[in-house]
């Protein structure tokens, strides 16, 4: 695989976007004070960025989950790390980098209601709705792409290539 030459989204797009997100996400908790958990690593980025935008009452949790292997699903996530505390009776706003067949945040949800928050919201950076597996409910939504991996501001091919400020494509060699 190789990168393509051209950005699919540049950072001045990205960072437009985050800007108008912030907005959306202010306007729908009004005075509320709510708890942003990032799904590391991808979102680590783009909920950084965010957060920056937020009141500066929100707190910030991260909650690991792994399942991609290369840019193959291998099946369930694994939480690797997750805030226990912090999460209960608070209004819990779940950021994740992309939203391809969805196990992932269905899973990470599932996983935050154990511990009774007062309520969730979700925020994608970019969702691949052609790819979608299992129906995930989505308030704040980035960016829709067609079925591209995608790489670039925290998302990975093998680990490699978060480091990238824009998001580009992966092609075939
Ligand atoms: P899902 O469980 O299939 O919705 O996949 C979501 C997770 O897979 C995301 O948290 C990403 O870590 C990873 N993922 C899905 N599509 C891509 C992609 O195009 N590039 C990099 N990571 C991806
Ligand atoms: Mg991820």
């Amino acid at each position: 695989m190789r990168l393509s030459d051209e950005p699919l989204l540049h950072t001045a797009e990205i960072a437009a976007r985050v800007v108008e997100l912030a907005a959306e996400i202010r306007h729908a908790y009004g005075e509320a004070t709510f708890t942003v958990v990032v799904v590391l690593k991808g979102a680590a980025w783009f909920g950084a960025d965010l957060v920056r935008l937020l009141p500066p009452t929100t707190t910030v949790e991260f909650i690991r989950a792994k399942s991609y292997v290369g840019d193959r699903s291998a099946g369930p996530p694994e939480f690797a790390l997750f805030p226990e505390s912090g999460i209960t009776d608070q209004h819990v706003l779940l950021v994740e980098d992309i939203l391809d067949t969805g196990h992932t945040l269905a899973a990470v949800c599932e996983r935050l209601l154990k511990v009774c928050p007062a309520s969730i919201k979700t925020c994608v950076l970019l969702d691949k709705p052609s790819r979608r597996e299992i129906a995930v409910d989505v308030q704040f939504r980035g960016f829709e792409i067609d079925d591209h991996f995608v790489v670039g501001y925290g998302l990975d091919y093998n680990e490699q290539y978060r480091a990238l400020p824009a998001i580009y494509r992966m092609l075939p060699e």
